[in-house]
């Protein structure tokens, strides 16, 4: 099969070095990719939310397949506009989307179909939001509802600035992604992210994995797309999996076709492990990045496999995917400065000594090639460093080893905690 994969991260990354593995996967294309990604695929200039150039792309080249990474594309519908074209897709249409692209939506379909989650309320008045917010205790929760780059959630501790926040929410901080917002209660526990995959009337399992969001250590400092991930994660066992898709995800699934959009795709559950069992905190429509790089180390079984029988509707007809039980870690090395302000350009080398480490595979994020050819830094996350190895303590000590005695990059920096929770 001629397959395209859209995306340019770390998790694109991860999935063109599983998906070039797959007898199913003649020719593999990525646009629009990254200096990693190129070593595994073709890669072609075209952006992942450029949505006509990406048509035209299809058209042109006679894909056979496409499998979409990030959101955006997805909630700008190109899974609906391929499907018009007659293009197998692994994704879901933008109105599955949702799932992802409005919190509101999402609160609405756990009400409606039992789902544990936060109990909440939706506002699009400023006056009616202060007023619920006065009805809560700190911290207060407030969500934009719409897509915010992982940024358009605020754990206000005051009410003072908890109506300062939703000032600002209502006054364009996220354009229109907060012209409507979510308030919910706070929930206690660890988090996780588990991931299923649906073909819109069955899902299965994948595995769990943590993230590490904040951008120090300590789980201090602000808010990141996620600073490093580790797989298995402890607190979430089988008997945390049968609940979860029990009482979550296939829930979620049923109420998704029976309501007229039934989702096709990966099922990311943003999840808090309160002292009641797991709640849904958000869902994503996509994989999530970081975590998809060590659910990718640990996946034994064809992915191309799974996402074929995803889009034809025959996951039932699936054998279970198999996975390896090495622990496997993520360390993300992001540029100086990220989650804000940061340069681009400084030279990274060292990537090929790393690789040649002994479980270490290092996947790209944020890299291009300068004009000597030298590989550099192009955005805020840049590399991933995964180690995998007979203990969590051993993978994690391989990664960092990896970072100090083979990358050298002095303008990036990496949490030097990832998978502290597991490690206590
Ligand atoms: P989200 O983008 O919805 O995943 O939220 C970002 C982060 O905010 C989550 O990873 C949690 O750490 C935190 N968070 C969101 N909702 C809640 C909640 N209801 N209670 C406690 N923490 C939350
Ligand atoms: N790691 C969180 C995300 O991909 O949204």
């Amino acid at each position: 099969m001629k397959v395209l994969l859209i995306g340019s991260g770390g998790r694109e990354h991860a999935l063109a070095w599983k998906l070039a593995q797959s007898e199913l996967v003649t020719e593999l294309v990525c646009a629009p990719g990254n200096v990693g990604i190129a070593e595994v695929a073709d890669i072609v200039p075209v952006a992942a939310d450029d949505i006509i150039g990406l048509l035209a792309l299809v058209q042109r080249d006679n894909y056979d397949f496409v499998v979409v990474g990030p959101e955006q594309p997805l909630a700008l519908g190109l899974v609906d506009a391929l499907q018009e074209l007659g293009i197998k897709v692994f994704g879901p249409t933008e109105a599955a989307a949702q799932l992802e692209s409005s919190k509101a939506f999402t609160k609405e379909l756990c009400r409606r179909y039992n789902i544990p989650t936060a109990a909440y309320s939706v506002f699009t008045d400023l006056k009616e939001a202060k007023a619920y917010l006065k009805t809560m205790t700190p911290p207060y929760v407030l969500k934009a509802d719409g897509l915010a780059a992982g940024k358009g959630v605020v754990l206000p501790e005051t009410l003072k600035e908890a109506e300062k926040e939703l000032e600002e929410f209502f006054s364009g901080k996220f354009g229109d992604a907060s012209t409507k917002v979510v308030i919910e209660e706070f929930m206690e526990g660890q988090e996780a992210s588990f991931f299923a995959i649906s073909d819109g009337k069955t899902a299965i399992p994948l595995i769990a994995a943590q993230d590490h969001k904040r951008a120090y250590d300590g789980d201090k400092g602000p808010n990141t797309g996620g600073m490093g991930a580790y797989s298995p994660a402890p607190i979430f066992d089988q008997k945390a999996m049968e609940i979860v898709m029990d009482k979550i995800i296939t829930p979620t699934v049923y109420g998704m076709a029976k309501d007229g959009h039934p989702f096709v795709g990966v099922l990311f559950a943003g999840l808090m492990m309160t002292k009641d069992g797991p709640k849904l905190i958000e869902y994503n429509a996509r994989f999530g990045d970081p975590e998809c790089q060590v659910l990718m180390r640990r996946l034994q079984s064809d992915l191309m496999e799974i996402f074929i029988a995803a889009e034809g509707k025959k996951l039932n007809k699936l054998k279970a995917p198999a996975w390896f039980d090495e622990p496997t870690v993520n360390v993300v090395l992001a540029a100086n400065g990220y989650p804000g302000a940061y340069k681009k350009g400084s030279v990274i080398k060292g990537i090929d000594e790393a690789n040649e480490m002994d479980g270490v595979v290092v996947f790209h994020a944020g890299t291009k090639l300068d004009d000597k050819g030298a590989i550099c830094a192009a955005g805020g996350r840049v590399l991933n460093i995964t180690a995998q190895a007979s203990s969590l303590e051993k993978a994690v000590s391989k990664a960092y080893k990896a970072i100090d005695e083979s990358i050298v990059w002095p303008e990036g920096f990496c949490r030097r905690d990832i998978a502290h929770l597991a490690l206590k």
